[in-house]
């Protein structure tokens, strides 16, 4: 196994989001708390957000069975619990059913592919995954009369909106190519959905639907091959940075601990039948812009001369179709559930936390 994905920024990243959300992580006290897809990016700061409670201030731990079949998670990322009595690692593909011998009261289903490139080599794991393994977990959810579960969805099901929905509400019903090579991912998430509200109008699961809008930071893959890994590697391996479009797309990134905490926030609190938009509305940003803030960041970081960028085009072909011009998520709900919340962390901080953490660790 690779070294631990552990480093002083994630610490203290971890730091920031238990003092942050001391308000309702007494909620997980004693509690135990299923996570799929939990070595995966973004499932993994939830896991050390709610460690790092149990470690600082929680009454009564709770318990995290950390489930993943690594697909695309990466062991090391939670290495450092190996052994810790209030974490259970459990290897399962949710494709297929689950049982559960004890009691469970909170639900986090991150598990999918979540990288277009991958998603693209895989689509019927994606579809699978995401359609059939959401299945399993609102079963278990309604088996064990959860308090929450969050169905993590993404900010593609909104496709690629028109001009005049950006930023983008929640109650926008997208611009989605059902048949195009990214609808593996963004019809699979939302017929995951679909089911969410299934089976909230059925059987009442208290269920959450998260939309993130890129979400980076520390542990995101540098071989995830999404954009910003792929500047970041660049820099790190001290090459010019490829852009592999016109450099003209627009997206809003949002640093992991914002995100992080709005989803906790959202498990905590009692709304439920609801999608949730989770992102940074602050700067939306051209790709054009984004490499030239990586290039002078990482030169920074390295102490060299910025990078040059350059254009070059993807040995994937499918790269660019269906790409959205645009995304920028609205946070008006966000703002009006949670007023306690906001994006703490700019993208310039943000990517040089990034790469720090990688440099810390040796890339
Ligand atoms: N990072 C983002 O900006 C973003 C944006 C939109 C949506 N999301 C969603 O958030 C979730 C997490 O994304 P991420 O960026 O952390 O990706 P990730 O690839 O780092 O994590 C996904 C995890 O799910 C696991 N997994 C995949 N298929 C599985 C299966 N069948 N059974 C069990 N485990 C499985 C993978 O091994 C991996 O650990 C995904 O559902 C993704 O679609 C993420």
């Amino acid at each position: 196994m690779a070294a631990p994905q552990y480093s002083s920024i994630v610490a203290d990243d971890v730091a920031r989001l238990t003092r942050d959300l001391e308000d309702v992580l007494p909620r997980f006290d004693g509690a135990t708390v299923l996570i799929t897809g939990a070595s995966g990016f973004l499932m993994s700061y939830i896991v050390e957000t709610l460690l790092g409670w149990n470690r600082s201030g929680a009454a009564r731990p709770c318990r995290i069975i950390a489930l993943d079949n690594f697909k695309t998670g990466l062991p090391e990322r939670l290495a450092h619990y190996e052994g810790a009595s209030d974490l259970q690692f459990l290897k399962h593909d949710i494709v297929e059913p689950l049982t559960i011998a004890e009691p469970v009261h909170y639900i986090v289903h991150g598990a999918s592919i979540a990288s277009p490139m991958v998603y693209r080599q895989f689509p019927i794991e994606t579809i699978d995954a995401n359609v059939g393994g959401t299945r399993h977990m609102l079963d278990l959810a309604r088996n064990k009369q959860v308090r929450g579960v969050i169905v993590m969805s993404t900010s593609e099901i909104y496709g690629d909106p028109f001009p005049e929905f950006i930023p983008t509400p929640e109650d926008y019903r997208g611009n989605v190519s059902c048949t195009g090579p990214r609808a593996c991912y963004d019809e699979g998430k939302r017929m995951a959905e679909t089911l969410a509200m299934t089976w909230f109008r059925l059987f009442d699961t208290p269920i959450k639907m998260i939309r993130p809008f890129n979400v980076y930071g520390p542990g995101l893959r540098l071989n995830d091959q999404r954009v910003l890994p792929d500047f970041v590697s660049c820099v790190l391996a001290g090459k010019p940075i490829e852009l592999l479009s016109d450099g003209k797309p627009t997206r809003s990134f949002c640093y992991i601990t914002d995100a992080t905490a709005l989803m906790i926030r959202m498990l905590a609190s009692n709304v439920a039948g609801e999608p949730l938009n989770v992102g940074n509305d602050e700067v939306e940003i051209s790709m054009l812009d984004l490499a030239r803030t990586v290039s002078r960041i990482g030169a920074r970081a390295l102490g060299r001369a910025p990078f040059d960028v350059k254009h070059a085009v993807s040995d994937d072909k499918d790269y660019l179709v269906d790409n959205p011009q645009r995304r920028c998520p609205s946070l008006a709900k966000a703002r009006a559930l949670f007023p306690g919340w906001a994006p703490k962390v700019g993208i310039e901080e943000g990517i040089d936390r990034y790469i720090r953490h990688a440099i810390e660790r040796g890339r």
